[in-house]
């Protein structure tokens, strides 16, 4: 394995910004300096003049290969792991979700076959879809054995994987006992059921009807009842994709009292909004997603919550579908497939609308994209930093780089694009996964690296 010296690099981590090398050996970060390092330590020269440098992305909430009823989302570990290394992540979590009395480490086992063509480093959050006796030994081998250590729980989608109170709470109690943390999507089920029968029966079947049955008030309510039964169970908790202000009130509170929570956001909510559902099935269906896009007034409020810090992490929910899929609901919206891509663009749209903005700092982006996720999910420091002995999963970012995301040019294997017409500013120079070059001005040039399976404390 080749030496590379990085020099003359503007050196960000989530609070240190210097001008420096980075000397990269056997994928690991071997030394860092505010000196220039002799170039006779490398056989590769790479000089980073004038370019930010910092750990590769962490996108710690994607779907790949998801199983539904309008058929698997369109990106599978290869395609999803290409977008995201050419956005320059470098790591991805995704989800085990076992089918019901399919035991924990069977079902890791199948979905570990399924990423075995990833091209970026990989975990998963495993997801609890019941309540067995079992339950509380198979967390804790899972945890022990397999570095599984994030729990996943759905309070909607009830009649599939969600899960109701009295097993939320026997869930919490047992991942708490275990030492691990549960990660929630956080909708209250039954209302949005109630809601969409509603809706159908009065033949109200059009996208708009989405975002109407899953209000925000449907997520804050869920959020203010697993927050009360975390800290029940004393266990720790990641709410994935916050959408909306009415949910920030609860998060706020509870970290006010020191309770164990994290919060997540979504580029989605950050940039698009429910003017979105305004228009023809063609225009809209294709951004049906759960918790649906909202009123504009709750991007505002979630680009403070990054800036405050009540909101830690950005992940995507990557889970793009094609077309079609969308179309089978063209007479229910309950039957559009649901979700949207953005794994390659997570980095490059919070650098243009939120550091070119002034709205965060460098130092800030680098924590929300990779280093909290890392500490977040047990891989610092061999992920998510820059300093001897991690990981040399770094990104070479190119400031001047512009771009106008589309359909035509983006790396997922969807026909559909959730961010088209967005111009953005800044990409990936470099990207450097253990240490070898994988992406170069955005294109993928070693497809023989193999992401791997980590294992997280
Ligand atoms: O619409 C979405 N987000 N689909 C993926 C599943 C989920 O809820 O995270
Ligand atoms: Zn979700
Ligand atoms: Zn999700």
């Amino acid at each position: 394995m080749s030496t590379i010296l990085i020099k003359n690099g503007e050196i960000f981590t989530g609070v240190e910004h210097f001008r420096g090398s980075i000397l990269v050996k056997d994928g690991k970060i071997e030394f860092v300096s505010k000196e220039t390092l002799s170039e006779d330590l490398a056989e590769e020269i790479i000089d980073a003049k004038g370019f930010p440098v910092f750990p590769g992305g962490i996108d710690p909430h994607v779907h790949m290969h998801l199983p539904t009823a309008a058929g698997y989302s369109a990106d599978d570990f290869y395609s999803a792991s290409k977008a995201a290394l050419s956005g320059g992540t470098t790591t991805l979590i995704d989800f085990v979700t076992p089918q019901k009395g399919q035991s924990l480490q069977e079902a890791l086992s199948e979905r570990k076959k399924e990423a075995e063509n990833a091209l970026t480093d990989f975990s998963f959050h495993m997801s609890l879809v019941e309540w067995r006796d079992s339950l509380p030994d198979e967390i804790k081998a899972i945890k022990e054995e397999e570095g599984i250590s994030s729990f996943k729980v759905y309070m909607a989608y009830k009649d599939t994987v969600g899960l109701g109170d009295e097993d939320l709470r026997k869930v919490l109690k047992a991942v708490a006992d275990a030492g691990g943390m549960v990660t929630v999507h956080a909708e209250i089920g039954d209302e949005i059921t109630a809601l969409r029968k509603k809706f159908l029966a009065e033949g109200k079947t059009a996208p708009e009807f989405h975002p109407l049955s899953r209000p925000d008030w449907v997520e804050a309510q869920a959020v203010e009842k697993i927050i009360d039964f975390a800290r029940e169970a004393e266990c720790p908790l990641y709410i994935v994709h916050v959408s909306t202000e009415a949910s920030l009130k609860y998060i706020i509170q509870a970290q006010k009292q020191n309770q164990k929570l994290y919060a997540e956001t979504c580029p989605q909510y950050l940039l698009l909004d429910d003017d979105k559902y305004q228009g023809r099935f063609e225009e809209t269906a294709p951004f049906v997603l759960s918790p649906p896009l909202r009123k504009k007034s709750n991007n505002k409020a979630l680009w403070l919550a990054l800036n405050e810090e009540t909101i830690v992490s950005l992940g995507t929910d990557h889970c793009p579908f094609n077309r079609i899929q969308k179309e089978a609901g063209k007479n229910d919206f309950t039957k559009i497939a649901n979700g949207i891509g953005g794994v390659e663009h997570r980095l490059t749209l919070l650098y243009t609308y939120g550091v070119l903005e002034g709205k965060l700092t460098m130092n800030e982006f680098v924590n929300l994209v990779s280093t909290n996720p890392a500490k977040i999910f047990g891989l610092y420091p061999q992920k998510g930093s820059i300093a001897v002995g991690s990981d040399a999963d770094l990104v070479i970012w190119n400031p001047d780089k512009e771009n106008t995301i589309s359909v035509n040019n983006h790396v997922s294997n969807s026909n559909l694009e959730a961010y088209e017409g967005f111009e953005t500013r800044g990409a990936p120079k470099y990207v450097f996964l253990r240490g070898q070059i994988t992406v170069e001005n955005g294109k993928l040039t070693n497809h023989k690296l193999k992401g791997e399976f980590l294992k997280r404390s």
